[in-house]
């Protein structure tokens, strides 16, 4: 068996242990793919300045996010259906996420409900919310993720509607899948997952069925999502979530300055600059080119994080020394834990922690609040 030392090394053993629909869900953008390819090759188009005879003992990795203690600035970001990458796989996610000291971010369309991720973790974990025309329904998932100790609410602004994704359509993506002809050929070349899935009984979107009325099967994720995500979301529903629940609050999928702007003055405590892993608008920027305008603009007003195209730590120290406070890592999470589970995603988070440190120390800096874009080249970087 190789030796895993890179989040490319995980990729390649999710994609042969992972069913294809899954995979596929994770592993694409939408339309051309252009956004999201771009995302993470902006990255590599980022210059590091070496600095050498620079002390670094004692050098550490450690920050906060939103206030909260993390052992690197990076977060395990929400991501849809991850218990079909591997079985109970946010419980797994969740736990590694702990062990290492970062936050877990539970998806509203997870497989594990929020229950039983907390009843299987002892960590508060960050809990990611999608509006719904049913407000009674939001105000409940807002009063469970409460309930189970969540510390922070991550709000995403930037799925009413789904982009178009090739694969999702062209492969009948459902949770639990059809038991088609081609499903099953494939399912049948994935002995591990198949195991894993029986030994489990959670298959179905944990937070939602059984708790919206009528849904006891929710078929294809694109038709769900046309019919229950509520197409009005606004300012205005921005500032009630804010009260109803009452704590840390992050909004999820800012890519335009002015949005930036609304977005600090609505008093929540952190944005994420994001085009939701280039899954939604397909020729949108990439997430790290539309970092350091909105750094700048509102960085000394709300916290700015950003998510998208991060496949190492070299990729994180960019992000934060373009104004990232904090990032967060979707795919290169769940290929850890599509190829091996919660040792898959303690392995993700180990390699980036590795480069991110080594690269630090190799830019000459021993904490992450020294990093500014003073580390990266002139004119290989974005500018505000
Ligand atoms: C979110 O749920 C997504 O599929 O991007």
């Amino acid at each position: 068996m190789t030796v895993i030392t890179t989040i490319e090394d995980l990729r390649v053993l999710a994609q042969k242990r992972v069913p294809r629909m899954f995979y596929d869900y994770a592993d694409s953008g939408s339309w051309t793919e252009g956004t999201y390819r771009a995302n993470s090759a902006d990255f590599q188009k980022i210059k590091l300045r070496q600095r050498v005879a620079v002390n670094m003992e004692g050098r550490t990795t450690a920050t906060t996010m939103v206030g909260q203690q993390v052992a690197m600035p990076v977060a395990i970001a929400p991501t849809g259906l991850t218990g079909m990458q591997h079985a109970d796989g946010e419980i797994l996610a969740a736990r590694a996420a702990a062990a290492f000291g970062i936050p877990f971010t539970l998806s509203t369309m997870s497989i594990c409900s929020i229950e039983d991720v907390a009843a299987a973790t002892r960590a508060p974990f960050w809990f990611q919310l999608y509006v719904m025309r049913d407000r009674d329904f939001i105000e409940r998932l807002i009063d469970r993720a409460k309930a189970a100790g969540c510390s922070a609410l991550v709000l995403t602004l930037d799925l009413q509607i789904l982009g178009q994704r090739h694969k999702d359509l062209k492969n009948g993506l459902s949770a639990p899948p059809k038991l088609t002809i081609a499903n099953i050929v494939n399912m049948m070349t994935k002995p591990r997952w198949c195991l894993g899935m029986a030994g489990t009984s959670r298959r179905q979107f944990g937070n939602i069925v059984g708790h919206v009325k009528g849904v006891e099967n929710m078929g294809s994720l694109s038709e769900w999502t046309a019919k229950q995500f509520d197409p009005r979301l606004n300012w205005g529903d921005v500032e009630w979530i804010k009260k109803r629940w009452g704590g840390k609050l992050i909004l999820k999928g800012i890519q335009d300055v002015e949005d930036a702007r609304i977005a600090a003055d609505s008093g929540a405590d952190a944005l994420i600059v994001s085009n939701h892993g280039g899954r939604q608008l397909d020729g949108a920027q990439s997430s790290i080119e539309a970092l350091p305008a909105i750094a700048q603009a509102v960085g000394s007003r709300i916290e700015v994080h950003m998510d998208g195209g991060i496949r190492s730590g070299q990729d994180v120290l960019k992000a934060v020394a373009l104004g990232a406070r904090g990032t967060y890592i979707g795919r290169a999470f769940l290929y850890g834990l599509g190829a091996m589970g919660e040792a898959g995603v303690a392995k993700a988070l180990e390699i980036i922690h590795k480069e991110l440190d080594l690269t630090m120390a190799f830019c000459g800096r021993t904490r992450v609040e020294l990093v500014d874009a003073s580390i990266l080249l002139p004119g290989t970087y974005p500018l505000p």
